[in-house]
């Protein structure tokens, strides 16, 4: 086959990828059709790769050391596997996190090589005006969004892992650095386009410096931009840097001239926004509110509540029982402490023995529930409820107050009533399932230990909750041995 069919072949190749990419995103809409979404749009991916290493065998892509390709792809991809496969579900943000860095810095990376070894000298010469230009701007755009993507994910990363501390970080002058690197960093990228452009001519290495001044910019506003943001807000940052990564695959799709790069790139950025925006509604919380503020509570995991002397009432496994058997609308309200303890089998096995006597039995999904966007309906998706049981938030909120029971299953924040009434609380303001307007609230938990934000939930004092303390799992089976013999 001649160069020239090859060529037109990998294109071809290009588009039926992009094209699995689009359909695939579009039945993971919905949890029926979503496994069939992520295998099309694998596969849209292994035909992208595998043309590019075609385009590369016939020395289209002006690289060629394959020994750095294989041993890059085998690495690569044989880690992504290995943590893919062996990731807990509860871990799932940090590792889309770290994908993140990843992404972002290898696009930076990108960036920076094609600057420096392909067209570099010719722009920082002060070479042809236009397309130069415009390509400095793409580098550009796509070094400093890797970079604040790379440093940014890393420590969202670190603080999902609890290496360092979830709650805000606050440094002392920590606004003035962060408005010192938005400034240089802007101003640095002004100058380098005009050089690009050849409206103005500086010494090469003069420009090589502003390009390290642009990138160690970009690097350090990513740390102090997430530093500050802690507890409830992370899960909107989280998916923010998401959008950025895509972005700055789009824009290396730009500097490197390969259309399945700005493609991926832009579905990953432009989904990444919305759901950005979707979670920043949910939180009730602005994007521009999320990242200048810096809120959240104290470090400390257990609520102050006991200290203070609280009225905390403990039910026994018998007492849940016979409220919930004898209940005739009962909501059970998921939370991360499911997904700890693995409890969404049991749950499951609960409902279906509440349903069996004629009981009325929906589950509460709250948006932000869990540490991952949509982590309660995989789970209960898994033990196979029923999906139309699955009650959004707001469809649920109004049938509280009719409710008998409002079971509480390891959820912490999303029930707290203090984001409603307490103006000084760091969730003021967020929406929340609300429990505490059912007849009566079991809440399954191990301790009074605080949830994610790290506040106390006011709920626990409320004299129609009745604590049943025990891990999830194991109390679940507790609780359908009790409702079994009533
Ligand atoms: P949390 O507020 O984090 O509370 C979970 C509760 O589960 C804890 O208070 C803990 O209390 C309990 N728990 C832990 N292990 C348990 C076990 N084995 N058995 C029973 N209970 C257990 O959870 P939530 O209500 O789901 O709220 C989610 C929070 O995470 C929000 O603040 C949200 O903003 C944040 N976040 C969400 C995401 C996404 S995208 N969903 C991402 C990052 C952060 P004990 O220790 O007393 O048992």
């Amino acid at each position: 086959m001649s160069a020239a069919n090859i060529g037109y072949l990998v294109q071809l190749s290009f588009i039926v990828g992009a094209a699995l990419f689009v359909v695939g995103l579009h039945l993971m809409n919905s949890p029926a059709t979503a496994r069939t979404g992520n295998r099309l749009s694998a596969t849209g991916m292994i035909i992208a790769v595998a043309a590019e290493l075609v385009y590369v065998a016939e020395g289209h892509a002006g690289l060629g050391n394959w020994a750095i390709i294989i041993i890059g792809l085998a690495a690569g991809g044989g880690l992504g596997l290995r943590m893919a496969r062996t990731v807990a579900m509860t871990s799932m943000p940090q590792l889309v996190s770290l994908f993140n860095a990843v992404g972002g810095g290898a696009a930076a990376l990108l960036a920076i090589s094609d600057f420096v070894a392909l067209d570099g000298h010719r722009i920082l010469a002060g070479g042809a005006p236009g397309l130069d230009g415009w390509r400095t701007l793409f580098i550009l755009a796509d070094v400093l969004i890797g970079s604040v993507t790379f440093t940014g994910s890393l420590i969202a990363s670190a603080k999902l892992m609890g290496l360092i501390k979830g709650q805000p970080i606050l440094i002392p002058g920590g606004r003035i650095v962060t408005w010192f690197t938005v400034v240089c960093g802007l101003s640095v990228s002004i100058v380098l386009i005009l050089a690009g452009m050849g409206i103005v001519t500086y010494d090469t290495s003069l420009l090589y410096v502003l390009l390290v001044t642009g990138l160690a910019c970009a690097l350090i506003f990513g740390l102090m931009m997430v530093l500050p943001i802690g507890g409830a807000d992370m899960p909107v940052v989280i998916s923010l840097l998401n959008a950025f990564t895509g972005t700055a695959v789009s824009m290396a799709g730009f500097v490197v001239g390969n259309v399945m790069l700005i493609v991926a790139g832009a579905l990953v950025g432009a989904s990444g926004a919305i759901l950005t925006r979707l979670m920043a509604g949910a939180m009730n919380r602005s994007i521009a509110n999320i990242i200048v503020g810096g809120f959240g509570a104290e470090e400390g995991t257990q609520s102050s509540f006991v200290a203070e002397g609280g009225s905390v009432r403990e039910v026994s496994v018998d007492d849940a029982a016979i409220q919930l058997a004898y209940a005739s609308k009962v909501v059970i309200v998921p939370g991360y402490g499911l997904a700890v303890a693995q409890a969404q089998h049991g749950v499951r096995e609960l409902a279906d023995l509440l349903e069996a006597r004629g009981i009325e039995v929906s589950y509460a999904i709250h948006p932000v529930a869990g540490r991952m966007p949509g982590h309660m309906n995989v789970l209960l998706a898994e033990a196979n409820v029923p999906y139309p049981q699955l009650r959004e938030m707001d469809d649920i909120n109004p049938e509280f107050e009719r409710t008998d029971v409002a079971l509480v299953v390891g959820a912490n924040d999303v029930t707290n009533p203090a984001a409603r009434s307490d103006r000084s609380s760091p969730i003021y303001g967020m929406p929340i399932l609300d429990v505490d307007k059912a007849r009566s609230i079991i809440v399954i938990k191990r301790s009074m230990g605080r949830g994610y934000a790290g506040i106390d939930n006011p709920l626990y004092v409320n004299p129609k909750t009745g604590m049943y303390f025990a891990d999830a799992k194991q109390g679940l089976a507790k609780l359908i041995a009790a409702v079994k013999v009533q």
